[in-house]
Order: C-alpha cells, then sequence, then structure tokens
C-alpha cells in the first residue's frame, strides 16, 4: 500500500515507518522537523520537509504520492503547554492535521489511521478504560484530538474515508535503533534514565499524595513496537473492508511513578535521586486500558507487556545516544 506518513521523523512515528517498510508497504514521510529527527529515517526513506499548515504543499506531495492511506503523527503533544496555549494547539492538531485529510480526500485515498490519546477520557469513572468510558477532556491537548476524531467520522459518512483511531496510553522503550528524543523532554522514563545516567540531579514526583498504593499516579506503559505493529494491523485491517473503530492501545497494566523509578535502577543497576514535588496540573491519577477491542479486532497482541523490558530498551538506547539524535 502507499501510505503518507505525517510526523514520520518522530518517536512513534519513525518506528512506524521502520516497521511498514519492512513490511513491504511504500512510505512517503512528511515532517517539518520541528521535533522530528532526520536521522530518525533511513536514507532510502521518501521525504519532505514539510509543514501540515501549508495545504497546497500537502496537496501537492499528495498528487505526486497517490496515497491509498495517510497516517497522522505530527501533533503536539503537552498537555501542560495546551492549557497556556490553546491557539497552537487547536491549529495544529485540528485545522493542519484536516490539511492531510484533505489532500488525501482530493487525490483519491480511501483510509486514515490518525494517533489519538488516552487524555480524550479525561479523569477516569471506571478502571480499566474502555472506548465507550464517557468522553470528557480536560485540557486543549485532550479536546483538539476528541475534535479531529469527530471530523473523521465526519469524513467517514460523508466520503467514505475510513479510519482507525488508535487511543495511545503511554508510549515508552525503544527499538534497537530508534528512541525517544523530545526537545524539551517531559515524559517520565526518558527523564528518570537520564537521572540516572546523571545527566539530571533528580527526578521529581509529581504528586505523593493521590489515592493509590504508594500515593503516586499510575499509568499503563506500552511498548513503542507494539504501537507501530497496530498501525501496521490497522491499515491491512482497512484493506481488507474493516469499518472504522477506535481502539485503546495499553497493556492492561499499571505501574506507578515510584514503580517505573524502582524499574529503571533495577536495569541500570544505579539509584536514582527522587524529589517530591507538587502535583502536575491536569494528570489523572490512574489511567489503564481495556485493550480487548484492539485485541480482537486487529488480532494484536503487546510483545513487550513487562515494565522492566520496556525500560531496558529505553535504557540501551540511551547508552548508545547519551544526547539522543544531534549527540
Ligand atoms: N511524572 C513525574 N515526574 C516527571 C515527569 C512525569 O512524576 O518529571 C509523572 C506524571 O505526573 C505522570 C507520570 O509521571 O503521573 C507519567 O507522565 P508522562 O509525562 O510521562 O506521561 P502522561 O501520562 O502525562 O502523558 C502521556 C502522553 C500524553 C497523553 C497522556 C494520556 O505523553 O501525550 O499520556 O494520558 F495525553
Amino acid at each position: 500500500m502507499r501510505i503518507l506518513v505525517a510526523g514520520g521523523a518522530g518517536y512513534i512515528g519513525s518506528v512506524t515507518v521502520d516497521l511498514l517498510q519492512r513490511s513491504g508497504h511504500e512510505v512517503h514521510v512528511i515532517d517539518n522537523l520541528s521535533y522530528g529527527h532526520q536521522a530518525a529515517l533511513s536514507s532510502e526513506t521518501a521525504f519532505d520537509v514539510a509543514d501540515l499548515s501549508n495545504g497546497d504543499a500537502i496537496k501537492a506531495i499528495a498528487e505526486a504520492f497517490q496515497p491509498e492511506a495517510a497516517v497522522h503523527f505530527a501533533a503536539f503533544i503537552a498537555v501542560g503547554e495546551s492549557v497556556v496555549k490553546p491557539d497552537i494547539y487547536y491549529r495544529n492538531n485540528v485545522t493542519n492535521a484536516q490539511n492531510l485529510l484533505e489532500a488525501l480526500r482530493l487525490t483519491g485515498g480511501k483510509y486514515f489511521v490518525f494517533s489519538s490519546t488516552a487524555a480524550v477520557y479525561g479523569e477516569p469513572t471506571a478502571i480499566p478504560i474502555t472506548e465507550d468510558h464517557p468522553i470528557a477532556p480536560e485540557n486543549p491537548y485532550g479536546h483538539s484530538k476528541r475534535m479531529f476524531e469527530i471530523i473523521l467520522e465526519s469524513y467517514d459518512t460523508a466520503y467514505g474515508i475510513k479510519h482507525v483511531i488508535p487511543r495511545y496510553f503511554n508510549a515508552a522503550g525503544a527499538t534497537e535503533t530508534l528512541g525517544e528524543d523530545h526537545h524539551p523532554e517531559t515524559h517520565l522514563i526518558p527523564l528518570v534514565i537520564q537521572a540516572a545516567m546523571g545527566q539530571r540531579e533528580n527526578i521529581k514526583v509529581f504528586g505523593a499524595d493521590y489515592d493509590t498504593p504508594d500515593g503516586t499516579c499510575i499509568r499503563d506503559y506500552i511498548h513503542v513496537e507494539d504501537l507501530a505493529q497496530a498501525h501496521l494491523s490497522a491499515l491491512n485491517y482497512l484493506a481488507d473492508g474493516g469499518a472504522s473503530v477506535k481502539l485503546n492501545l495499553g497493556n492492561g497494566a499499571g505501574y506507578s511513578v515510584r514503580e517505573v523509578i524502582a524499574s529503571v535502577e533495577r536495569v541500570s543497576g544505579r539509584p536514582v535521586p527522587v524529589v517530591e514535588a507538587e502535583r502536575r496540573a491536569g494528570d489523572a491519577s490512574r489511567l489503564i486500558a481495556a485493550s480487548d477491542r484492539a485485541r480482537t479486532i486487529l488480532n494484536w497482541t503487546p510483545k513487550h507487556p513487562d515494565l522492566d523490558d520496556i525500560v531496558r530498551s529505553a535504557w540501551d538506547w540511551r547508552q548508545k545516544h547519551p544526547d539522543g539524535y544531534e549527540g
């Protein structure tokens, strides 16, 4: 299949591009490199440095490539930033994403895979979270993702463009060659690893007074390779005539912030200095996925569910790239 991938030089995008290429698909990547890394793409990858805000440029790329499917990874992802800069979140995550969808539609493409998030559910009323859980985003990031989900529903009804909307829980880990390198880094596992390596003085635990067994927030960490595999399966499902669907992607197991820190200490053999800090605004106490629908519909089973294995892969990548891709 010819697949246009926006944000393909980013963390989850690059791992997915690699898997799609190894599975025989023809991939064309668009990335403005604002957060992505050219070094995360193989030299054979067809790639345009382009910004989704430029609808004409995206359409021209689609006209030349004639994609059957588009995959969107090109969103802004920082919950806290979205609260203080909602303008750029709605523009990039909704308006610019629609430019990709329009380019697909106008050139005859039929399938769209859109990275959504557990943040659409807000503070959960039931655990584990199924796709039928009430939708109640608590920040502009979550709202922006939900808004684009609705746009995709309308495009299915009106134009027959079928979608899979994976709702990720906490993406983590690395492959042999591709890893997590955000600037600035806000995610727990890479930050704890940097603290273990002495690149940071300590790790701040955002809130130790939650209503959880050890007082810290619980998340469902899912290996980035398992996320990539779900995208490959989603595209095959759509090509086989599958109906549009939203799918939670997680392991169904929750780990607290303290358990993640302990895992990094085990894997690295090094102590991690910890400082207790205030709660971070917008954090749900506990997010754990029910992924039964993805398992059934995509015949998907995470291959790396063990937290220590996820952390070890991230640790190994960082040892090879102590300063990330640009190091
Ligand atoms: N945390 C700390 N200290 C840090 C960083 C994080 O204690 O220095 C805590 C957070 O408060 C949270 C947990 O570690 O409890 C995980 O935080 P991350 O920032 O790694 O991930 P989030 O759960 O906040 O966010 C992730 C994605 C978002 C997505 C969200 C869905 O990064 O894009 O999951 O819930 F919206």
